[in-house]
């Protein structure tokens, strides 16, 4: 093996976060934030692992440390497919670990394509799910599949995953800034399963309300409707705040979101912290919505997507957000 260097994508979910656990679909983009990894082989006994801009280094054969195991996982899986000796992997992300935009999956699919540069899209996804057990307990495996497709797909959970990809018209302008707190994905599915222990009939209900959306919500964005698309994400943001996992911040940045001139905006990925998209017409708008943001205190960025598959993520910057996955 060569040294080899791979990107993967970063996500915004639009549609279906939690619900997607319990099988409903859910709408998710790819952006041009996420991570990279480069591969040299080792003579070390077993693989490594250093994060740069974290100041992390793990080695494989350490089972205490989740990012170590994550590694070791992601090695076992893919020697079946391949014969793979030791790997020394640097890599990088220039995503908030926490913050909904699907850190941990951008990085296991940089490392996975690293360690094996010719697999197939599908089957680097199939392969990171057993990264991102080691992190979320149960993922519904969106994050993954986003961040080996790139662009804007349907996703379904079942025996295998069903994934189509969803055409946009237009590019989409969206506003994503961050409510300064991180959340645990794990922490957020647990409480939401705990509330569908606890009030079935409501959860259901919830979850029967976000697929409706989610079939609106694809026709509206393959016909090029944003505002359509725009008032589907605000009542999604309604919906879960019905299942606990919105915060005072998040309400609030949707709020300003809103009155700056953004057609929708709601959280992405588990909530109770991390991120919140909004959606916006024109990049002018997406200034107006980033300003107050920054006004209120809250970090954000502009992304646009077209619906075809971002050719690679671009490399990060320097200096990433910081933290662990
Ligand atoms: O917070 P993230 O980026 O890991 O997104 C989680 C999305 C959930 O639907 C809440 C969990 C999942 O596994 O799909």
């Amino acid at each position: 093996m060569t040294a080899s260097r791979a990107t993967a994508h970063g996500k915004v979910i639009l549609f279906g976060e939690h619900a997607v656990v319990y099988g409903v679909p859910a709408l998710a983009v790819g952006i041009d934030r996420g991570a990279w990894a480069e591969a040299s082989p080792s003579a070390e006994p077993s693989s490594t692992l250093r994060v740069r801009d974290w100041n992390v280094a793990v080695d494989a054969s350490d089972a205490s440390i989740p990012l170590a195991c994550a590694l070791r996982d992601l090695v076992a899986v893919t020697r079946e497919a391949r014969p793979l000796a030791s790997v020394a992997v640097e890599a990088g992300a220039d995503l908030p670990p926490g913050g909904g935009l699907g850190c941990s999956a951008a990085l296991g699919v940089a490392v996975a394509r690293a360690l094996d540069p010719g697999a197939p899209a599908d089957v680097i996804a199939t392969r990171v799910m057993s990264w991102e057990r080691v992190f979320h307990g149960n993922p519904s495996g969106i994050d993954a599949a986003v961040a080996s497709l790139g662009g804007c797909i349907r996703f379904q959970r079942d025996a295998e995953p069903r994934i189509e990809r969803v055409r946009l018209p237009s590019p989409l302008h969206l506003c994503v800034g961050h409510s300064g707190q991180a959340s645990s994905t794990k922490v957020m599915v647990d409480a939401v399963a705990r509330f569908r222990e606890r009030r079935p009939e409501i959860a259901a209900k919830s979850f029967d309300a976000i697929h409706t959306l989610v079939k609106n919500a694809r026709l509206a964005l393959e016909a090029g409707d944003v505002r359509a698309v725009g008032q589907l994400l605000d009542l999604n943001q309604m919906l879960l705040s019905g299942l606990f996992v919105s915060t005072p911040e998040i309400e609030q940045m949707c709020a300003s979101a809103r009155a700056s001139g953004a057609l929708g905006a709601k959280l992405t990925g588990a909530g109770g912290g991390g991120c919140v998209v909004a959606l916006v017409e024109s990049a002018e708008i997406g200034a107006e919505v980033l300003a107050a943001w920054k006004r209120e205190g809250f970090d954000g960025f502009a992304t646009t997507v077209s619906g075809q598959a971002v050719a690679t993520a671009r490399a990060p910057r320097e200096q990433s957000l910081g933290g662990a996955p």
